[in-house]
This record gives structure tokens, sequence and C-alpha cells, in this order.
């Protein structure tokens, strides 16, 4: 497995992903040397380009979505080289031989990030099988969505299975290459403060919030049929959750890695009918500026939501009794994602009697926008406590951009598609973890459907709708927002 790639296909080279990352990212690693020379890097979709209307469509690409200035002319022109394009239409397995010829030999090591439509990655897998591209040194990079349910999931695996062994099978869950993400395992397992008290006797309960404060963004094929639940929580907060709920693994390799995180969704508990809300924005105004509601933005009405709040649980050890309360939405006030371990209070207040209450201690996770790691702990107020003893909560703020003002920041695609590249699945899903989070959405999923429940207008800029706050505040529990 320890072979570098040295032929990359992007399938949907000319789709917006392409565009606004995988383009991008990869310009970024070429300027800065992290991908070897010999690496050629094929586009390839459905669009009519040669190599020449390509490489200037990935030009455009990079003048819109790089900062001004983040790469040298000289630097764009080498990495423009690297780029050959073949059009293809998937569907059609006559057009796979042409896209072998482009590709060349693959001896040394293919890599093939797929992006494509679902209906497509069956066609895809057998054509790539059956023109030469699918052997011994290749991987397969697969964006989501990987189906829209545990069934459609399934079918889409054993296709995938059917060519590639899981070991050449990258998964993509783009959190994962984010820097803060992957920060949770260093915060957790290379310190000592936390691991004793990171359990159900310390912790009272948990928050995941991934607010955004975008709406469809002209995404409407494929949101629509979506949902909050199955586009942010099946995939993103799920992992999220998996990294904070871990057991320790022994390293930090893929096996290692990805064993623990399964054992974690393998024992969420099912969803109880009224532990989850859902929601669909309405106009409002975000920012001070006014935007549309969903219905409008869609141009029809829909009851798919765009807001979920959920109360988990997982069933083991080091949980019981802790609720996990995961929250997402659309058109949400402010773009945060952010973990809140809400740690209990302390056994016995030594400070009572003068009436100063403690607290309980609380990490606050900043995973974006803002980086930081933040713990509330409890202080004297400073002065000679004539009418008693006071006490204030007062932070401890570590932001890590301030922390590592040297080390530049990577979008997770970079660090991603290096990975892929290189071979290292540690930070990609495996089959069996995609699956179990599969099997959780579909009960919220069938369970909302028996019980007709259907979203709750919220205005957009608001915090979703009364009720996900009505679900925290039933066991006493209030959002940080
Ligand atoms: C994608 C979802 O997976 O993640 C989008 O399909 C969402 O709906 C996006 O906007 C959020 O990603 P990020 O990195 O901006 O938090």
């Amino acid at each position: 497995m320890a072979f570098v790639s040295d032929r990359l296909i992007l399938f949907g080279a000319t789709g917006d992903l392409s565009r606004r990352m995988l383009l991008p990212s990869l310009a970024a690693l070429h300027a800065d040397r992290l991908v070897a020379d010999d690496l050629r890097i094929v586009g390839t979709a459905r669009s009519a380009h040669d190599d020449q209307s390509f490489r200037a469509f990935a030009a455009e690409a990079l003048a819109e979505f790089l900062p001004a200035g983040q790469l040298a002319d000289a630097d764009i022109a080498s990495f423009l080289d690297r780029l050959t394009y073949q059009q293809l239409d998937a569907s059609d397995p006559a057009g796979f031989a042409a896209l072998a010829d482009k590709v060349g030999p693959v001896n040394d090591g293919l890599s093939i990030f797929l992006s494509t439509a679902p209906s497509l990655f069956e066609p895809t897998i057998a054509g790539l099988a059956a023109a030469g591209l699918a052997g011994d040194r290749v991987r397969i990079g697969l964006e989501k969505p990987l189906g829209t349910d545990l069934a459609t999931s399934c079918q889409i695996n054993d296709a995938v299975a059917a060519v590639f062994p899981e070991n050449r099978i990258f998964r993509i869950d783009h959190y994962l290459g984010k820097e803060t993400v992957q920060n949770l395992l260093a915060l957790r397992f290379a310190n000592i403060l936390f691991e004793p008290l990171w359990n159900a006797q310390h912790i009272e309960h948990v928050q995941i919030t991934v607010s955004e404060t975008v709406g469809l963004e002209g995404r409407v094929g494929f949101y629509d049929g979506a949902g909050a639940l199955r586009d942010m929580v099946q995939n993103h907060m799920l992992q999220l959750l998996a990294l904070v709920a871990m057991e320790p693994p022994a390293n930090f390799d893929a096996t290692a890695v990805r064993d623990e995180k399964v054992k974690v969704l393998r024992n969420l508990r099912p969803v109880a009918a009224g532990d989850s809300v859902t929601g669909q924005y309405g106009a409002g105004a975000i920012g001070g500026q006014a935007v549309p509601g969903y219905d409008e933005e869609l141009g029809k009405a829909s009851d798919t939501e765009t807001f979920v709040a959920i109360k988990a649980h997982i069933d083991n050890w080091r949980w019981k009794g802790v609720p996990f309360f995961l929250r997402t939405g659309k058109r949400l006030p402010e773009r945060k994602t952010e973990i809140v371990i809400q740690m209990r209070p302390v056994p016995h207040s030594i400070f009572a009697a003068s009436g100063a209450s403690a607290q309980p201690n609380r990490l606050i996770i900043g995973i974006q926008p803002r980086e930081n790691i933040r713990f509330t702990v409890m202080a004297k107020v400073p002065g000679l406590d004539r009418g008693g003893l006071r006490l204030r909560e007062v932070p401890l703020d570590i932001s890590l951009p301030d922390a590592f003002a040297g080390p530049k920041r990577r979008i997770a695609y970079e660090r991603l598609l290096l990975d892929l590249i290189e071979g290292d699945q540690t930070l990609f899903v495996r089959r069996d973890e995609v699956e179990a989070q599969w099997r959780w959405i579909d009960a919220i999923r069938a369970g909302w459907t028996q019980s007709g429940l259907a979203p709750k207008p919220y205005t957009a800029g608001s915090w979703g709708p009364s009720t996900a706050v009505a679900l925290a505040e039933r066991d006493g529990v209030s959002w940080h927002d």
C-alpha cells in the first residue's frame, strides 16, 4: 500500500467541488512541492473540453477561489501544465478506453477521486475495471453522497467492493481533513488532564453544533432530496461524535482509529420519539441582510428539513446516561462548528455558606471559523471578602491560530488529496462506519415518517424552531449560542 501515485484522475472535474476545493488544493500542494514532480492530473467530466480549455477553466477557478497572491504566477503556470482532460460520459462504457489512453501507464500508482452523481457510481466503477484502471496499484476516493439510506449505500459499497478491496477505497468526509477536527484527538490523547474525566461520572452532557448561514446555494436538486439529517448528521456530525466519544486507540493508524470509531457508531441508541426536532427556514435576515425562505428559494413547497436537533445516547459503559445534543441547520445566525463538553458540578461546595456558587466547568472546542479551545474554571474574585468569598467563571482560552502563528493553515481537501495520493486511510471512513451511520439515521427517518413529523418553520437568522430549545431544556440544558 505504501506507493505514491503518479497519476490522479478527477471525475467531476468541471463541477463545483472541483472548482472550489480540489483544483485550488492541488495547486497549493504543487506550489509547496508536496506532490512529486511527475504527478499528472487528468480531469474528466461530461463537459466538452480539451487540455487547453480545461487548463483555462482551472486557471479561472484558481483565480476565483485561491486568496489573491497566495500562489506565484510561475507556480500556477507549472501547475496547469500538469493538467490534461478527457471528456467522458460515465454512463457509456465505450468512453473509458480513451480515458485509459489519456492516463497512460498506471504501474507506478493511480489515485482516482470520484465526485459524481450517485447514479453514475456503478457504471463508473464498471468502466474503470473494464479499461484496466482498477488494478493493484489503483486507489479510489469516493465523495459523498454515498447513497441516500443504508440500502443504497450498501449497493454502492458492493459495486465498489466488487472491483476494489477495502484497503484501496478512500471514503471522504471532509470534516476529517479539518485541522481542528484532528486536533480533537491530540487534545484527548496527548494530554493526561482530560482522559480521567472523560466519562459519565464527570461529564454531564455534550453539545455538537454545526450551524451555517448559507441557504440552498443553488443545490436544489441535491439538497431537497437529502435534508439536514442526511446532508450533515449522517456523516460530519456523527464523525465528530465518534471522535469525541471513542475509546483511546492504541495507535494513530487507520485500523486502530476506525476500529474505535465504529464501536461508538454501533452503540448509538435508536433515538426515542420526541428526542428529535426538525425545522425549515422561512424568510428572515442574516447579518442585517434580508433572505428568502426555503420554499421561495426552491420555487415550491417542500417538507425537507433544513434544521435538525437530536438528543443522542451512546449505550456503553463510558457514556451511560450522558446525552449528546446535536444540532445543525442552514440560515442560522452564524457559521460555527463547536463542541461543548459540560462537566458535572463539584460534589460538595465548601463555599456554599458564603453564598458563592461554583459553576460546573465547561470545555468548548471551536472547530470553525474560530479555532480555539476554551476551558472555563471558577476563580476567586479578588478582594478582602468582607461580604463573603465570591467566585467567578473565567476562561482559559487557547487560540490555535495564535499558538501556531508559523505553520500554514491548510484546507481539508489538501490533506485528504495528499493522503489519497500517498495511501494513508486514517482520515477516511471505513465501510462499517458508513453503514452504522446509515442504520442509525434510517431509524430516525422511519420514526419521523411513522409519527408524521413535519419540519417546524423558523425564521432565517434565528437558532431554529423553539422546539429545539425545548428539547434541551427538558434536561435542564441550554444550547451554547
Ligand atoms: C457539505 C454539505 O458536506 O458540508 C453542505 O453537503 C455543507 O450542505 C458543507 O454546507 C459544510 O462544510 P463546511 O466545511 O463549510 O463546514
